[in-house]
């Protein structure tokens, strides 16, 4: 989490700063800093709790100026949230922004005698003062012997009082890019931060030390010996990065739905069949294993689950979807006939990134499914599907969800056909119907005020259960999850035909139930367990395939028609549904939707 940005050219930097940090926001709101080096070489700081807005008052209060700066917006993780542990950090010479965390912090205080002389909780400005201990001038030396002393993740951009103009940056894990900008250099936690200045840009090497400068950037390796670097270019469009006239970028993300599904799917459909070749995928990787295991957190995995039904049903693999968190610590069984597929919007998730890494030192081939290029667990793996989301900025993550449910229906259809499960025909029947999934969304999509209007039931409630079975209820571990992260409502969501063995005891006519019918073969069942909660007095808001039949003197809080597709696609428009759900209950309730509180968009820390 945090997002870190730094510049160095021949503009004023405040500015480009503030403007940054504002992107980089989604990665953490609790405070926001700057710093700048003064043309006398005093390096002045403005920081504050509280949002990038308010930071950027402060900043136009202070007036410093200076054409070199870094910045920082926090999620607290040590230290509470206060101006004192809002970065940067100042220690002696060496002021620095950190994302991560430093694991041994305390074993360091007492080590370099620190108790003292701290003016903050965090573990950042310990590594500042290991930096500062270090240095007599020469800074990469200082880096690099402060560097093997920290044990954790870590993403540094420094400054030193004495060279003012340049910005040195190194990490671990945590991701920093760096690329050529207005009129001079710039670093980021991400692309997205960079993307309005500049196209290209290079993923800082872990373990390696990049010195930003106005006239050019340098970089060294661990022995102080100079390294290359590979550019890469953006490959998205830095429109989408705006709002585009929406209140909210979440509302914005789920209208694009249609349009980003379409490009995921469009481009790897040839011939009239899931074709992965473009992305490198061969065959023989979806053909050759014998077991499947997607490592995935929140969002993420819920679409892992979605996949999970899709491919023991049409492709009749083992497949099994684990938290990323828990992965290799429950000593998950993999090995070279199993295929790791790591599922991450960001690609930053650092869990996500170590099952990676795990399920690699156990043999497994892996692949990703990311939406970021160029992401740490898009490097890390031996393949990468990249979705065609482009920029999610919302921390609530929508179409990213959505792109990842295409992704797992394109390896789906194209593993069935490789492995002889589908023939050409079956083939092109289920790309044939997959390619009418941004169609069946946008019809959701327009019809959106209806679901507004449903929203309205649940607006007091605090809590929501949410019921169905086999892919309804996968999908409603995610609509369970996006109304809790941005409403506030307690939500779970359970397998209809498990309420009874406990849960239902919550039921009343204080708790509403969301039920979701899309699935023929369940339909009966489903029916018979909505009536159970109405009998406990539960309304019951339902969205149900629209050819099929319900009871209508059954009464309803609501009701939704969904647009009808095979049932082993309905995920799609439920899916869009359940989300529209949950972002009218928070736009009604005035909250923050794009930035629901205690959350961070990329959760860089275990
Ligand atoms: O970037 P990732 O997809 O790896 O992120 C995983 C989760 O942190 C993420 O999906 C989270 O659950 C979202 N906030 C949910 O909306």
């Amino acid at each position: 989490m945090c997002g870190i940005i730094g510049y160095t050219g021949e503009k004023e930097a405040e500015d480009i700063l503030v403007d940054g940090l504002e992107i980089l926001e989604y990665r953490g709101y609790d405070s926001a800093g700057i710093a700048l080096c003064q043309a006398d070489g005093s390096v002045r700081i403005s920081k504050c709790a509280g949002r990038v807005k308010e930071l950027r008052a402060l900043c136009k209060e202070a007036g410093f100026r200076g054409t070199c700066g870094i910045g920082h917006t926090r999620w607290a993780t040590h230290g509470g949230v206060s101006d004192a542990n809002a970065h940067p950090h100042q220690f002696g010479k060496v002021t620095l922004t950190h994302n991560g965390i430093i694991e041994n912090y305390r074993s360091l205080i007492q080590r370099y005698g620190l108790e003292d002389k701290l003016h903050s909780q965090t573990d950042s400005e310990v590594a500042a003062a290991v930096i500062a201990h270090f240095y007599n001038g020469d800074p990469l030396a200082a880096i690099r012997k402060a560097v093997l002393k920290l044990k954790g993740t870590f993403a540094l951009s420094i400054i030193f009082e004495d060279i003012p103009g340049a910005i040195f940056a190194v990490r671990n894990v945590s991701p920093v890019v760096i690329g050529r900008a207005v009129q001079g250099s710039m670093l980021a936690s991400d692309v997205t931060a960079l993307g309005q200045y500049t196209k290209k840009y290079f993923v800082l090497p872990e373990f390696h030390v990049a010195v930003l400068k106005k006239e050019g950037i340098e970089l060294y390796d661990m022995s102080g010996e100079a390294a290359s670097w590979e550019w890469m270019t953006v490959d998205w469009d830095v429109d989408r990065s705006g709002k585009g006239g929406y209140p909210f970028y979440m509302e914005k993300e789920i209208m694009e739905q249609p349009e980003v599904i379409g490009e995921t799917i469009a481009s790897r459909i040839r011939e009239g069949i899931p074709d992965l070749s473009g992305d490198g995928i061969p065959d023989s990787l979806l053909a050759d294993c014998k077991r499947i295991s997607v490592v995935a957190c929140g969002t993420a995995m819920h679409a892992g689950l979605v996949g999970k039904a899709l491919m023991q049903s049409l492709v009749r693999i083992h497949m099994d979807v684990e938290l990323a968190s828990e992965f290799m610590y429950a000593d998950a069984i993999v090995d070279e006939d199993t295929l790791v597929i790591a599922i991450s919007q960001s690609g930053e998730t650092i869990d996500t990134l170590e099952a990676v890494k795990y399920a690699k030192k156990n043999g497994a081939k892996t692949l990703a499914v990311v939406n970021v290029r160029g992401s740490s667990v898009a490097r890390a793996s031996d393949y990468a599907f990249y979705t065609n989301a482009g920029p999610e900025i919302a921390v609530a993550s929508t179409k990213a969800y959505t792109t990842q449910l295409a992704a797992l229906y394109l390896l789906t259809g194209r593993m069935a056909y490789v492995r002889g499960r589908f023939g050409r025909e079956d083939a092109e029947r289920f790309a044939k119907e997959l390619l009418r999934t941004p169609e069946a969304i946008q019809a959701v999509l327009d019809r959106r005020e209806e679901i507004h209007y449903i929203a309205r039931s649940i607006l007091n409630a605090k809590d929501v259960f949410m019921m169905g079975r086999g892919l309804d209820y996968s999908i409603l571990l995610e609509g369970s999850l996006k109304l809790k992260e941005i409403s506030y409502i307690h939500s779970e969501a359970y397998a209809s035909g498990e309420l009874k063995h406990g849960t239902i005891a919550l039921i009343t006519e204080d708790t509403p139930v969301v039920a979701v019918v899309t699935q023929g073969k369940l339909q009966s069942k489903e029916f018979s367990n909505i009536k159970e909660v109405q009998s406990r007095g539960a309304g019951v808001i339902l969205f149900i395939k629209e050819t099929f039949d319900m009871d209508r003197n059954a009464s309803w809080d609501g009701v939704f028609r969904l647009p009808a597709m095979e049932d082993g696609f309905m995920v799609m428009p439920a899916s869009v549904a359940l989300q529209l759900l949950a972002y009218y209950v928070s736009l009604d309730k005035g909250l923050d939707v794009d930035k629901p509180r205690n959350l961070a968009k990329v959760v860089t820390v275990e």
